[in-house]
């Protein structure tokens, strides 16, 4: 497996509708600078193939669909991911106990598998609409519970906003992987990101790994934009 702590920290989020753009932009990418993010859209347009043609190239790629189902489908769905070589995968960790176990077992009978963590609650949500669908509190004491509930399932880590890390990580194991989107650098546009860190932020808050999209993809010149990040977080040590 690999390493939780490897650098590089920053995964790169590929949004792109089509092949060519995410192609070209990958072309100019660097697997020692970063790693790759996969999600919903790319992955329904483009398919496994796709998934299969960037690990080719050396990147580690996270696959995020975001797995929630039965356990036997999710563990199912989690070792094709597997076959795919994709460095990570995640799942809803209200999908419960017994789902992620499931998932976690049938990666653990792999040579080599993917490190496994999963969504607490989107960040999308507030707490009128998760009250809406029958959890109570506030969304900072779910991400939290569920923390606990994934940390003790024995999945590698979470997705979770930046803002979140600082209270999650006294919760969690040492080595339970934080995951956080919502990053950008100081001087980034915020595109529709409200509520966001700068990666050097996101890291000292107990983040281990930053899900960076536009402010790298949508950059004049990515390469430059990756090694300006890398740079602003160069002597950052855990
Ligand atoms: O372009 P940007 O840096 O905003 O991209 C962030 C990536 O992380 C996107 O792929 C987005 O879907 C994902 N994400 C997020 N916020 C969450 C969860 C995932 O921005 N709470």
């Amino acid at each position: 497996m690999t390493s939780i702590q490897t650098p590089p920290r920053i995964i790169v989020a590929l949004d792109f509708p089509v092949a060519e753009p995410a192609l070209e932009l990958v072309a100019e990418l660097d697997p020692s600078l970063c790693r790759l993010k996969v999600g919903k859209e790319m992955f329904t347009r483009l398919g496994p193939a796709f998934v299969e043609r960037l690990a080719a190239k050396g990147f580690d790629i996270f696959l995020d669909l975001k797995f929630h189902d039965i356990p036997n489908t999710v563990a199912a769905a989690c070792a094709a991911a597997a076959d795919l070589g994709v460095w990570m995968v995640n799942l809803h960790a209200s999908g419960g106990r017994r789902m992620m176990e499931t998932a976690r077992e049938r990666l653990e009978r792999l040579p080599e598998r993917p490190l496994l963590v999963a969504v607490t609650i989107l960040t999308s949500l507030g707490e009128a609409d998760i009250a809406e669908v029958g959890f109570s509190g506030t969304p900072v004491e779910n991400v939290l519970r569920l923390a606990r509930l994934t940390d003790d399932c024995g999945l590698d880590g979470i997705v979770c906003s930046p803002r979140e890390a600082p209270d999650v990580r006294p919760q969690v194991g040492r080595d339970f992987l934080l995951v956080t989107p919502g990053v950008r650098p100081r001087d980034a546009s915020l595109d529709d990101q409200q509520r966001v860190k700068t990666p050097l932020d996101a890291l000292q808050g107990g983040a281990d790994m930053l899900v960076i999209g536009r402010p790298i993809t949508a950059a004049p010149d990515p390469l430059a934009s990756l090694r300006r990040i890398q740079a602003e977080i160069a002597g950052f040590q855990r």
